[in-house]
């Protein structure tokens, strides 16, 4: 049912229905494509040095408001050809009245390329990106994000601040929620899922957008998990965990990049020409479009680099911006700095020419205005709702899933009709914005069926009670003495608690991670009636609630589901879908243990995965790096994700016991679709009584290498459907580029080491095979 295959020396996994879709030899090559190449310069050479700098100036003319979003003069603006481009317009005669002014009053008639945050669905939402992601499965995301191209184009908007493909290692950083988790591997595959999928296989076809890729780079390395804060990332961690879902995506055909807001190692990424032109251009040989963040060039200043706007244009220029976003000081400056000498017309002309290249790319000159009167009807296909549905049921993910009455497992409930469910907390029947972020209308909400309204239509009226209990942030003894009397004739009790939309995404960084407001108070109090609880979390991160895995019968974390989020989670509460979704972030027990990640580095003195609960006089050594009061080990690990069947994992077989480096070395110098140097494979039996998917994982780790390499590092995943009983083998290729560290001599090479090498459920289980790699 599905198959692996190689793209941009990542190996990915996708259904082959997927495969299908990509098959097309122009797939994703549109900014590459070189017969752009003469449009771009015949339109170059007419330009003036103002209509050049206009190409690289961006205003927001909609909401939100910030700097650069105050003008009133945009008509003016765009008759001189003073703006390439224009985002947060997403009414399409809006579009085409800005568009009509660029196409017919400027003077070389260039289009505007109009840009949104298209994050996760234009209207009809999906779940956030960390839901997603918890898929496993590329083909969803990619199908979700073709959902979301077709559905914003029809709208006039072709260009998509998205996929965010910022590695999160701290569950205190709300713009966790936005991206596929804390790992490189997986993260490079859910980037370049997201580029096939606005991109579609072209990109001057009328259904694409052009995605961007951010936030240009490390900007999930904010220290202390505060959002826009500083980051220092070495050069070995940025090049093997930051850097490859950015190349994937570039590889993938990612029309442009946004530059960050965070400084990386005391230079800000929207002036470093490190990662913007040594890595991006020079290493990767990137042809779209750099953008800068929102203001970002501005901010030069409070970062400390810049005394004045001036200036903070120059560097961000000269670093490789080529696009700045709304602080306008590419318009107030750039003329000058390229007039006076401090930056050439070369380079002045080659910024032009990424903006350029993407207008042609997208054929916004023979095609610059949308069809109003479809527009509409592009939105909320039943089949995009039904996607949604799909999307949302496989990124649920069983934490817990312990004896209800009669020492069965509570979930699946029985589903007989018989059973009173009392739905209890604010979550209930107001997801109001399901997808997380404020959608841009709210339409998506509206159509949104919330989870008691989808369980009534289950199992009737009559069978389901609500009870608010607390609000999200507040609320009173009396109401969740009301909600505890609520319970009394129930069989079992749903209770959805988590976080408002507003609690994650950008600039919502948290230093508690548990249950905001009342709804620990709540939580304990339900539980107190010895009712059989299931609790569905709806949150942006994970929240760290030990309380609750210890006393809760059944935990799925339900994430921010979208729009078909209730039906949903209906469907998986009754056994109709059986979980299948896996984390794809480590889950903390406490903040204190942030940042948490499965992949990271062994010290001197490891604690393993002791029992750190044992009194210090029960630990052979104190001396250990651990904690004196919380365990080192999350409470759940990276991939991990319950099922309503079990699977039991055989040994992991492998079918080399010994590569050479130089060997490894000759054929990762030869490109991408080098052959597999190694196979892992391993027998996974379903050991239930339930037909399950299962999301099978490959890890390696490597011992003895120039520098110190992580614990484990995911190389390979793969779901598979088992019926109960049934065994299938699970067979994993690995290829030079999976050996290949970032080395003492700052290179990409395979080197001699020891391997361990685990097929497994999760990153933290399974027993290794080993091989190793000889000089
Ligand atoms: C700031 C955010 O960091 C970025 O992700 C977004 O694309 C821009 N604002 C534009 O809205």
């Amino acid at each position: 049912m599905f198959s692996t295959f190689l793209l941009g020396g990542i190996c990915a996994v996708v259904s082959e229905s997927a495969l299908a879709q990509t098959a097309s030899p122009r797939h994703g090559d549109g900014i590459a494509d070189k017969n752009l190449d003469a449009r771009v310069e015949s339109i170059l050479r007419r330009m003036t040095l103002e209509e050049k700098v206009g190409q690289l100036v961006q205003y927001s003319a909609g909401q939100p408001t910030g700097p650069g979003t105050g003008r009133t003069d945009y008509d003016d603006m765009i008759a001189r050809a003073q703006i390439g481009s224009l985002f947060n317009v997403i009414d399409p005669h809006e579009i085409n009245k800005y568009q009509k002014i660029a196409m017919e009053k400027s003077r070389l008639h260039i289009p505007i390329l109009f840009g949104l945050d298209v994050i996760h669905g234009f209207k009809t939402e999906f779940p956030i990106p960390l839901g997603l992601a918890s898929t496993w499965d590329p083909s969803i995301v990619e199908k979700a994000s073709r959902v979301a191209a077709m559905e914003a184009a029809a709208d006039g908007i072709r260009w998509t601040f998205s996929p965010m493909v910022d590695i999160a290692r701290d569950a205190r950083w709300g713009r966790m929620a936005e991206g596929a988790g804390e790992d490189p591997f997986l993260g490079s595959a859910m980037a370049a899922a997201y580029v096939r999928g606005y991109q579609g296989t072209r990109l001057d076809a009328a259904d694409s957008i052009a995605a961007c890729a951010k936030h240009y780079v490390g900007y999930g390395a904010a220290e202390a998990g505060r959002d826009y804060n500083s980051t220092e990332i070495s050069e070995h961690t940025l090049r093997q965990f930051y850097l490859p879902p950015f190349r994937a995506a570039v590889e993938a055909g990612a029309a442009s990049l946004m530059s960050a807001f965070n400084s990386l190692n005391g230079v800000p990424s929207t002036a470093n020409p490190f990662t913007l032109k040594q890595v991006l251009r020079k290493e990767w040989g990137f042809r779209g479009l750099v953008v800068s963040d929102w203001n970002a060039v501005g901010e030069l200043i409070p970062h400390g680099i810049a005394n004045d706007g001036a200036t903070a244009a120059r560097k961000a220029f000269l670093a490789g911006v080529d696009m700045d976003m709304v602080s306008s000081l590419y318009h107030d400056n750039l003329q000058k700095i390229v007039s006076s000498g401090q930056a050439t017309q070369a380079e002045l002309d080659e910024a032009v020419r990424h903006v350029l290249r993407v207008k042609v790319a997208l054929d916004l000159f023979e095609h610059p205005y949308v069809d109003e009167a479809a527009a509409p009807k592009a939105l909320y296909h039943p089949e995009s709702i039904a996607l949604a549905q799909t999307a949302a049921e496989r990124s649920f993910v069983l934490l817990k899933n312990a004896s209800g009455p009669g020492g069965k497992a509570l979930l699946p409930l029985a589903g007989g009709g018989n059973e009173n469910i009392a739905v209890i907390g604010p979550l209930g029947d107001d997801f109001s914005y399901p997808g997380g972020a404020p959608p841009a209308d709210a339409g998506g909400g509206a159509r949104a069926t919330p989870l008691a309204a989808a369980l009534v239509q289950r199992v009737g009226e009559s069978h389901v009670s609500r009870f608010k209990g607390v609000g999200i942030l507040d609320g009173s003894d009396a109401e969740i003495a009301d909600a505890v009397a609520g319970t009394q004739k129930a069989d079992v009790v749903i209770l959805a608690l988590g976080e408002t939309p507003e609690m994650s995404g950008e600039a919502a960084s948290r230093a508690h991670l548990g249950l905001p407001g009342k709804q620990q108070a709540l939580l304990e109090a339900i539980v107190g009636t010895g009712k059989p609880v299931v609790l569905i979390l709806f949150s942006g991160r994970p929240l760290t609630l030990p309380w609750a895995f210890e006393h809760v019968s059944a935990v799925i974390a339900a994430w921010l589901p979208g729009i078909a989020g209730g039906p949903a989670l209906v469907r998986t509460l009754f056994g109709d879908v059986n979980p299948s979704g896996k984390l794809v972030v480590s889950w903390p027990r406490s903040v204190g243990q942030e940042p948490l990640y499965y992949n990271h580095l062994n010290t001197g003195r490891p604690a393993g995965d002791m029992d750190l609960t044992r009194p210090p006089s029960d630990v052979p050594s104190r001396y250990l790096s651990r904690y004196i009061d919380e365990q080192n080990t999350p409470q759940f690990p990276f991939g991990y994700g319950g099922s309503y069947t079990s699977f039991s994992y055989g040994a992991t077989a492998i079918d080399t016991q010994r590569l050479s480096a130089a060997v490894l070395n000759k054929d990762l110098g030869a490109g991408a679709g080098q052959p597999a140097a190694m196979t892992a494979e391993a027998e996974v039996t379903n050991t239930g009584s339930r037909p399950g998917e299962e999301v099978v994982q490959l890890y390696i780790q490597l011992l003895g290498t120039s520098v110190a390499e992580p614990v484990r590092m995911l190389k390979g995943f793969r779901t598979v459907s088992i019926a109960p009983g049934e065994t299938k083998k699970v067979k994993f290729e690995l290829r030079p580029e999976d050996f290949a560290i970032w080395n003492d001599r700052n290179q990409f090479a395979a080197e001699a080491a020891k391997m361990n090498v685990w097929v497994s459920p999760d990153s933290a289980h399974g027993s290794p095979a080993q091989a190793e790699i000889v000089p």
